[in-house]
This record gives structure tokens, sequence and C-alpha cells, in this order.
């Protein structure tokens, strides 16, 4: 059995330490030591999106990262979100306009939308489906999702930064 080592992340806000093989990937890290469940396993593989989280402030699937390279990163989840029990303006958006039925995708759906609208520089409505269609649902149908990222980054934005290119020109990181 290969030796553990002590890894330390600071989940948010939250300074942790946890023991880690060198194989274990960071959302088992997580899940399974860090007891933060909020963050999802669907495929395993970087394809469905349910366990994406920010790291440095980038959005990362963490199935693709082992928990050994995240040791020192500053992490977001989805338990981060709400503030003194008040849910995040997203996340009321998302009960609003119905962007969930089973909630197994949402976590990740949330960060994924949470990086597309504070890190681009594009919120077109096409650039907007573009860059949620690395999260999959397999329940709820998208158009609830997107009306609500829609939404969100008019709160951020304003309306002019949320209007125009329907297809979506693809993302801009810039
Ligand atoms: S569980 Fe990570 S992308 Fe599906
Ligand atoms: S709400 Fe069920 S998978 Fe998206």
């Amino acid at each position: 059995m290969t030796a553990k080592r002590s890894i330390t992340v600071i989940v948010n806000g939250e300074c942790l330490t946890g023991e880690a093989e060198p194989r274990m990937l960071l959302a088992d890290f997580l899940r399974d030591e860090l007891r933060r469940t909020g963050t999802h396993v669907g495929c395993e593989h970087g394809v469905c999106g349910a366990c994406t989280i920010i790291i440095d402030g980038d959005a990362v699937r963490s199935c693709l990262m082992f928990a050994v390279q995240a040791d020192g990163a500053e992490i977001s989840t989805i338990e981060g979100l709400a503030t003194n029990g008040e849910m995040h303006p997203l996340q009321k958006l998302f009960s609003e306009h119905h962007a969930l039925q089973c909630g197994f995708c949402t976590p990740g759906m949330l960060m994924t939308a949470i990086d597309l609208v504070h890190n681009s520089n594009d919120h077109s409505p096409g650039a907007i489906r573009i860059g949620m269609s690395a999260a999959l649902c397999r329940c709820t149908g998208y158009v609830g999702i997107i009306d609500a990222v829609m939404e969100y980054a008019r709160q951020v934005h304003g309306d002019a930064a949320v209007t125009g290119d329907e297809t979506g020109g693809g993302r801009n990181d810039g």
C-alpha cells in the first residue's frame, strides 16, 4: 500500500488537513476525507461536470485532479455559496426558474455558472449556453438553468452585458 500524505487545503475559507494516497482523486478527498459531500461525483472521468469546484479562482473538475496536486490550494465548493443561512443569489434564481429536479448535477452547475459569470468577458446568451454545456443534467432540461444563469449575469454585469448573439461565439477567458 502506498504511503499516505498529509494534504492541507483552504475550503470555503476554512483551513482543513487530511490524508490521501497519491492516487486519491480530489473529489474523493473532499467527500471522504474532509466530509465535504456537497461536491458530487458522477462519471469520474471529466465528462459530466458534477464534481466541478473552483480552485485558486478557476473552475476545475475535481475528478480529474489528484488530492496531492491541490495541496495548499484555495478551494470553493457548493457549501460555501450560502452565507449566514441565506442562499446565494444564484441558488435563489435556480429555485425561482425551476432549474433543478433531483439536484444531483446542481452543485457542479452552480460552480460552473459562478465561474462563467465572474471569469468570462462574454455574457451573451449564446456564450452562456456554450459555457453551461460543460455541465450535464439528466432530468431538468436546460431552459430553466440557462434562464437562471442569464438572470444572474444580468444582476452581476447589467442588462446590456446579456444581450446579443444567441448562438455564442465561444468563451472568452481574456
Ligand atoms: S464526476 Fe467529474 S466530470 Fe463527471
Ligand atoms: S437536476 Fe437531476 S441531474 Fe440535473
